[in-house]
């Protein structure tokens, strides 16, 4: 995801007072239980280090998360050194704090064209992907089975900007296996753990634009693919890393989820949070247009689904991964998630909490 230099300020407030303006108006969150009044979990992506080593952050997850999912920790640059080595030290650490602390665990990537290490990258044949994925989902999803009640098996296999919708992003495993290790991939994690959810994770599907359509279309066409092959699959990943800048697209998004609800597919949202780099340096400001991107989202998938979960990519602004790429050019911290600096609630976490999000403690 690159930043936008060219956005343009004057632009950028006038999607915030719409947005505001949208979200004053949205009718009442619908409460967060839906087939057979099931509950929606609500949780946040983790540093699994700072859950062991920061007991502030470490009582702020279990206050606020019934399910996690690690930023870091479950990817190939994490845990294999070589094609023969795994280490499973992180993954260990989660799924036992999870279980220490009755939360649901999500499993965050199995196959993605990011944090690989270098021998992955230089795989170099067919034969070659297929053992690497074969080896790798058999031994994670095995060891984790019954823990990991949910994988992101496949993260972000569209291009950054879709043209057409059979247009897919050229990782190594596209590049070497084609489309087919997709199916692949989902067969060998429904293999290792039949009783895991398992989940095609995206970003920039939110939006308003042609650029946005244009990858809702891709996805769409990419789901219907996998629904023909045969090969198992559960759910669609909103990631939900909204921006300042950027409409949700209500209709086109509401839209969306009802064809992807028509393949049979359930939605996770699953890194929610608000860049806001465009937005005023005012911090009543920023955080209350912050809280109605991130309303008008979740407004859409409620009126049109009942979420598997919804999880925030981190919970307080203390610990976020946004300035690594999304600096704000006055040098203000970001304020993307909902909790600020201090642990303290945000309009941010009001607005999960309309939703459903429940303090646990
Ligand atoms: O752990 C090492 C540390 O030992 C080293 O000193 C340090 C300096 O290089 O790097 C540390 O690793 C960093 C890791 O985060 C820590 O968890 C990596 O450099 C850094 O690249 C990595 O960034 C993560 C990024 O994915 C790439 O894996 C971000 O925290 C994480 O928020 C981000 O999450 C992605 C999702 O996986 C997919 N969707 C988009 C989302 C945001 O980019």
């Amino acid at each position: 995801m690159l930043n936008d230099p060219t956005i343009d300020r004057r632009d950028a407030l006038r999607h915030v007072a719409g947005a505001i303006a949208c979200a004053a108006v949205s009718p009442p969150a619908r409460a967060a239980t839906g087939e057979a009044g099931r509950a929606v979990p609500f949780g946040s992506a983790v540093q699994i280090p700072w859950l062991v080593d920061n007991p502030e952050y470490r009582a702020a997850i279990v206050r606020h998360c019934s399910i996690i999912v690690p930023e870091g920790g479950l990817k190939w640059l994490d845990m294999r050194p070589d094609p023969k080595s795994y280490w499973f030290g992180l993954g260990d650490q989660l799924v036992d704090f999870g279980a220490r602390h009755d939360m649901q665990v999500r499993g965050h990537t199995l196959v993605w064209h990011g944090a690989l290490p270098q021998w992955a990258k230089e795989l170099g044949s067919a034969t070659e992907a297929t053992h690497a994925l074969s080896d790798h989902i058999t031994k994670v999803v095995g060891r984790y089975a019954g823990r990991i009640a949910s994988w992101d098996v496949i993260n972000e296999p569209l291009p950054e900007d879709q043209q057409t919708p059979n247009e897919r992003r050229t990782s190594i495993w596209y590049r070497l296996l084609g489309e087919d290790y997709i199916a692949l991939a989902l067969r060998l994690a429904n293999a290792a753990d039949p009783r895991a959810e398992l989940v095609i994770n995206e970003y920039d599907l939110e939006f308003v634009g042609a650029r946005f359509e244009r990858k809702r279309a891709g996805m769409l066409d990419l789901l219907e693919k996998v629904k023909k092959s045969g090969a198992p699959v559960h759910a669609l990943g909103l990631q939900g890393h909204l921006r300042g800048e950027r409409d949700i697209d209500r209709p086109g998004l509401a839209r969306f989820i009802r064809e992807v609800r028509g393949l049979g597919l359930d939605i996770v949202v699953t890194e929610l949070d608000v860049m806001d780099y465009s937005l005023p340096g005012d911090v009543a400001e920023r955080d209350t247009a912050v809280a109605a991107r991130a309303a008008a989202l979740l407004d859409v998938v409620f009126e049109n689904c009942t979420p598997r979960a919804v999880l925030t990519w981190g919970l307080s602004d203390r610990h976020v991964w946004v300035p690594d790429y999304f600096k704000r050019r006055d040098k203000l911290p970001n304020r993307p998630l909902p909790l600020d600096e201090n642990y303290a609630a945000k309009p941010f976490q009001r607005v999960l909490e309309r939703f459903g999000a429940k303090v646990r403690n």
